[in-house]
C-alpha cells in the first residue's frame, strides 16, 4: 500500500493553469521521485530565481491594434509547430506514469508541439518516435564511450528525430540535497535503456571525490562538438549556453541553434535566472541562429516575456511531468493547450498579431536595452 492515487482519466475543472497540476501530481508520485523531479542544486536559489525573475519583468499593453489573422505558428529547423512551446528534455518519464515518454510524445504530436527526448529516457528512442507521428528532437549527453555516442546519434537519425540538442551544462551532476534527504533510489524498472550495452568506465581512483574520476576526465569539450558536427547532418543545438563568448564559439563550430538554460537550477546553484541570461546571448548571436530558452516558464505571459527578449521559442520542463503524472497523455496535451491559450491572450492584449511583432516594446521599461 503506497497511498498514492492513480492517474486521472479526465481533467478536473480545478486545473486551470500549469501550477494547478502540482498538487495533483504530488499525490501520485513517490516522495523520493518527487524530490528528484522538483529539486535543484545546492540551496535551490537558481531554481527559485528562474520563476521569480519573471515577476520583475512587467508587461506593457497596447490597445486597438488589428488582430485579424493572428497566429502563434512557426517553423523551426523544418518542423512546423503550433506555438513556440516545446517540451524540455527530461530523464525518466516512466517514473511518474507507466506510459512514460510515449505518452508525452503523443500529447506533443496531438497539440503541434515538439518533445525533446532525453538520452536518459525510460523507453527506447525508437519506441517513443513510433508512438507519435510528430517530429521529436533528441537530447544528447556525449558519453565517455564516444563510439557508443556515435551509434546513439545514428539511431536517433534512423528513428526520425529531427534535431540534436546537445546538453553541455551538466558534464557531472551531484545528488541533489532534496533527493538525498528523501533517500531516493531509482526503482529497478526505471533505467536509461538507451545507454544499455555501453562500455562501463573504469572505477574511480581510491579516495577521489570528483577530480580524477573517469566521468570528469572523459567529459566532453569543444573538440567533441566539432567531432559531432562532422558526424551528422541533423541541426545541432547546444543547451546550457549562458555566456556570450561561449555563444560565439558555438557559432564558430557551425552550431545551428542555442538554448539558454541553467538546467532548471539543477546544476550550478548561484547562476542567474535563465530569463536574466537571455538578453546578452540574444545580442551576441544577433539573429544568426535561433535562440531558445528554458527555466521557470509557467505562464503564457512568461512565453511572451521570453520572446520579447529575443528568443525564438521556449521549452517547459517540470510542469509537463506534473501533467503526465496527473493524467498521462491527456494531462500533457491539456497543459500544452492551457499554456498556448494563455500565450494567445497575452499576445492579443500586448497587441502582437504574429511572433515577429513580439519585441522588447512588450516589456515595461525595456530591460533588454537598459
Ligand atoms: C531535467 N533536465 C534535463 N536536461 C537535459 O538536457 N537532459 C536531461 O536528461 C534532463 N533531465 C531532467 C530531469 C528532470 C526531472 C528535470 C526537472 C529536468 C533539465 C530540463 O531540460 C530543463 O532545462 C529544465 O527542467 C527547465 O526548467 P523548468 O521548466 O523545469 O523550470
Ligand atoms: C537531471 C539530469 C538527468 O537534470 O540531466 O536530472
Amino acid at each position: 500500500m503506497t497511498g498514492l492515487l492513480p492517474p486521472l482519466a479526465h481533467i478536473p475543472p480545478q486545473i486551470a493553469s500549469l501550477s494547478d497540476y502540482e498538487a495533483y501530481a504530488q499525490a501520485r508520485v513517490e516522495p523520493g521521485a518527487w524530490a528528484y523531479i522538483n529539486g535543484g542544486a545546492g540551496d535551490e536559489w537558481t531554481l527559485r530565481e528562474n520563476v521569480a525573475a519573471f515577476t520583475r519583468l512587467p508587461l506593457r499593453t497596447r490597445v486597438l491594434r488589428p488582430m485579424c489573422g493572428a497566429s502563434t505558428a512557426l517553423s523551426l529547423f523544418g518542423c512546423d509547430m503550433a506555438a513556440p512551446i516545446l517540451i524540455a528534455p527530461m530523464a525518466f518519464h516512466g517514473l511518474v506514469h507507466p506510459d512514460g515518454e510515449a505518452a508525452t510524445a503523443l500529447a506533443a504530436a496531438a497539440t503541434g508541439s515538439t518533445l525533446v527526448v532525453s538520452t536518459q529516457a525510460s523507453q527506447p528512442i525508437e519506441q517513443i518516435s513510433a508512438a507519435a507521428p510528430g517530429a521529436p528532437w533528441f537530447q544528447l549527453y556525449i558519453q565517455p564511450d564516444r563510439a557508443f555516442t556515435q551509434r546513439l546519434v545514428a539511431r536517433a537519425e534512423a528513428a526520425g528525430y529531427r534535431a540534436l540538442v546537445v546538453t553541455v551544462d551538466a558534464p557531472v551532476n551531484g545528488v541533489r540535497n532534496a533527493e538525498a534527504r528523501a533517500g531516493f533510489a531509482f526503482p529497478p524498472h526505471i533505467r536509461a535503456v538507451n545507454l544499455e550495452g555501453m562500455r562501463t568506465p573504469p572505477p574511480s581512483p581510491e579516495g577521489a571525490l570528483l577530480f580524477g574520476t573517469p566521468l570528469l576526465e572523459s567529459a566532453p569539450d569543444w573538440q567533441d562538438i566539432a567531432w559531432l558536427r562532422s558526424l551528422t547532418r541533423l541541426p545541432i543545438l547546444l543547451k546550457g549556453i549562458v555566456d556570450p563568448e561561449d555563444a560565439r564559439r558555438a557559432l564558430d563550430c557551425g552550431i545551428d541553434g542555442l538554448i539558454v538554460s541553467n538546467h532548471g537550477g539543477r546544476t550550478l546553484d548561484g547562476v542567474p535566472a535563465a530569463i536574466d541570461l537571455l538578453p546578452a546571448i540574444a545580442r551576441s548571436v544577433n539573429g544568426q541562429v535561433p535562440v531558445l530558452m528554458d527555466g521557470g516558464v509557467r505562464r503564457g505571459t512568461d512565453v511572451l516575456r521570453v520572446m520579447a527578449l529575443g528568443a525564438s521559442a521556449v521549452m517547459v520542463g517540470r510542469p509537463i511531468l506534473h501533467a503526465l503524472a496527473t493524467a498521462g497523455a491527456l494531462g500533457v496535451a491539456h497543459a500544452l493547450r492551457v499554456l498556448r491559450a494563455e500565450f494567445e491572450l497575452a499576445m492579443a492584449l500586448a497587441g502582437c498579431r504574429t511572433l515577429d511583432e513580439i519585441d522588447n516594446e512588450c516589456l515595461f521599461g525595456n530591460p533588454a536595452t537598459s
